[in-house]
Order: C-alpha cells, then structure tokens, then sequence
C-alpha cells in the first residue's frame, strides 16, 4: 500500500486537488492518500466554502498555520509537517501549485526521506519578485515526479535537468474542475444586487503583493479601469489582503463595487457571463482562456504564456497609464478568439491517479 500525502493550503490549491482525489477512489486497495491542510488560509470564504462545493473531503489533517511573514509561514508549516511524519509516516507528498504551503511542504518531506510529486511543475515567470517564483524553483528543484500542464513547462524542466521520466505531461487539474463544474455555476446575489446582464459588466480581482500594497499604486490602477469600462459595472470580489488596503484609501466610483470573496461556483458564474476580466491572478487567466472571455492581466509577465499564445488573455502590465489602449481594443471587438491548450481536457486527474500508480507503486 502507497501511503500518499496530498497537501493544500491556501485558495488556488483546492481546485487543483479535487480532481487527483475524485481519480484516486478506483485505487483505494494500492494507494491510501491522507489529506493534509496546512491553515495557510482559513477564513470560511477562502477555505471552507471551498471544500463543501467541490466535494472536497475534510482534512485528515490541519496543521492550523495561519498568517504571518513568508518566514514565519513557511518556518511554521516546516515544523508542524514534520512533526507529523515522525509520528504518522508517509511513502510520497504530493503538491500543487506554487504557494507558501507547496514549498515547505517539498521540503520537510524530501528531507524525510518521501518522493515529492509537484503538479504544475516547471511554469516559470522568471520574476523573482515574487514569492510563487521562489516556491516554483525550490519545490521543481527537489521534486521527483514533475505533472505538468504545457509543453513549455517540459522544456523549463529538461533545461533543470530533469530525465524525461520524471517529467509527465499530464494537464490541467484547475480545468478538471472547471469543466466538470460548469453546469453548476451558480448565480450570485450582486448579480440581481446590480442587475447585471450578460456580456455587460467586468470581473476584477487584485491581490499581488506589486499591485495592492502600495496604496498609490492601487489607487491609480482602479481610477484607470475605472475610467477605461465606460460606466460598465465592474465586479471586484475583494481579496482580504487588498481589503485591507482598499479601507484605507476610501476610494468610491459609481461603477465599481467592491464585494467580499466569492465561493467557486459563484465566482465563476459572473467570469462566463463577463464582458472581461482583470486580474493579477495567474489561474484565473487559465479558466478564461476555457471559457473564451478576454482577460487583461495587470502584471509585467505571466508563467503560463500558452493562456497568450493560444488563450485569451494579455498582459497589461503595471504601469497605469497601460491601461487605456487595451480597453478601447475590448470596446472595439477586437480582441482575439482563444483556443484550449493541448490536454486542458478534464481528464487530467485520472491521468495522474494511473501514473501515481505506475511511478509508486
Ligand atoms: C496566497 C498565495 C498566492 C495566491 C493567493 C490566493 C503564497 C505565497 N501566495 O497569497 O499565490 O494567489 O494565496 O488567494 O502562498 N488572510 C485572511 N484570511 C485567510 C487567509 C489570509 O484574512 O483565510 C489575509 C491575512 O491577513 C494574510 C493575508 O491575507 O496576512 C495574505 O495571506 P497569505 O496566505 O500570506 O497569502 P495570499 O496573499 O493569500
């Protein structure tokens, strides 16, 4: 019997592990996984709702880490993961993504002695500015078995050094639950709130460290969007790091209402019946590219350029004053028509749940 860790711990992460649960129920006798909440994020609107929409099962087990510094954070999942192990061992860890809680987690189990398995291995956005950046290096660094999503995500891995038999190119899971979800959307209350119509309102989500911490900065980034939507509603379902920002600032337009997180299949909802959407997010710019909404990403490079290439996104970049000139495009219908990355099928949970097997067992 494989026992295998499945660890999640902060909002992106639990998309990406339904699926990889959901395929492993026909391996129950070989594989026995122990779910592993780290606490990195555990308000209800960021966890909890989480797992009751997705049929996530509860934890096994939730290290209960809270917030703090990267340090802190990262120092605190390291320990309480360990202490785990000592007293209740595993074979593998597998983890998702690229948050503090994939890091650690890689770490303290590579350390004990388990195989590391990373899914969405080897994406890149070569700015180390950012802290999924470092996460991405470290975790790719000691990971065993690399599940990826895209062709260029192989090569990143094969330039580290990675043997093509650690490297499966399996897709996407964050796109195994949207497509397994999408009859199930669900209409949020702002929706008859603002009397919103289809195609005619933006969805706007901020909350990089770049982009909301500086108060000026977040500031002229929302007058800009503001401006640029032409009295269309904008929708920004507000991060609780930006929240806190934003109460300082005190900014007010007709046009823009501000509403606290929503849950998946609501949040959802009003990114398919969008106009658009900006973000600073890098998974959301994956579910718009699927669902053929044009997104504008306010960052100055991304880690998943298939979502560019071959998706409906573009990026905006930081400054401001970028703004303008993509939103009179949008106004203009010209905005380019996506396609599906190869592999962003649904089916990429059971083709990691098979290869766990075939790599493990
Ligand atoms: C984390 C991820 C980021 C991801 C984002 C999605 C890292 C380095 N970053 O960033 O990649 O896109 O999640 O949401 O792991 N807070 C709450 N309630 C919560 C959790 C957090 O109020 O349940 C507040 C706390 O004040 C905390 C702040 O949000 O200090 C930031 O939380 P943290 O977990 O440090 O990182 P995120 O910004 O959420």
């Amino acid at each position: 019997m494989i026992r295998l860790d499945i660890i999640a711990g902060a909002r992106p992460n639990f998309m990406k592990i339904a699926p990889i649960i959901e395929a492993l129920k026909p391996y129950e006798g070989k594989i026995k996984y122990r779910l592993v909440h780290t606490g990195q994020h555990y308000d209800e609107k960021m966890s909890g709702s989480f797992f009751r929409e997705l049929g996530i099962p509860s934890p096994d087990v939730n290290l209960e880490v809270g917030s703090g510094t990267q340090a802190e954070q990262t120092s605190r999942i390291m320990t309480r993961y360990e202490s785990l192990l000592m007293q209740s061992p595993a074979d593998c860890c597998l983890v998702v993504g690229d948050v503090t809680s994939t890091m650690a987690c890689s770490i303290t189990a590579k350390k004990m002695g388990l195989k590391v398995v990373h899914v969405e291995a080897g994406i890149r956005s070569r700015d180390l500015s950012m802290p999924e950046e470092i996460n991405r290096m470290v975790t790719d660094a000691i990971t065993d078995y690399c599940f990826t999503t895209s062709e260029v995500a192989n090569e990143n891995l094969r330039e580290l050094g990675h043997g093509e038999d650690n490297i499966c190119f399996v897709g996407n899971t964050m796109i195994d639950t949207l497509l397994k979800n999408m009859d199930r959307l669900k209409r949020p209350q702002v929706w008859d709130d603002l009397s919103l119509k289809e195609g005619h309102y933006f969805v706007m989500t901020l909350h990089r460290p770049a982009n909301v911490d500086e108060e000026r900065k977040l500031a002229e980034l929302i007058d800009e969007v503001v401006l640029g939507a032409r009295s269309l509603p904008i929708v920004f379902p507000v991060h609780p790091r930006t929240a806190k920002v934003l109460k300082k600032l005190g900014i007010q337009s007709e046009n823009l209402h501000m509403i606290g997180p929503l849950g998946y299949l609501e949040f959802n909802y009003l990114v398919k019946n969008a106009f658009a959407v900006i973000t600073d997010s890098g998974g959301i710019t994956e579910e718009t590219t699927v669902m053929n909404v044009p997104c504008l990403t306010l960052r100055d490079n991304t880690e998943r350029p298939e979502t560019i290439t071959l998706g409906t996104n573009e990026l905006v970049g930081t400054d401001p004053s970028e703004i303008a000139p993509f939103m009179k495009r949008l106004h203009e219908g010209q905005w380019k028509k996506g396609q599906i990355p190869p592999l962003w099928d649904g089916k990429t949970g059971q083709r990691i749940a098979k290869l766990l097997l075939e790599k493990l067992g």
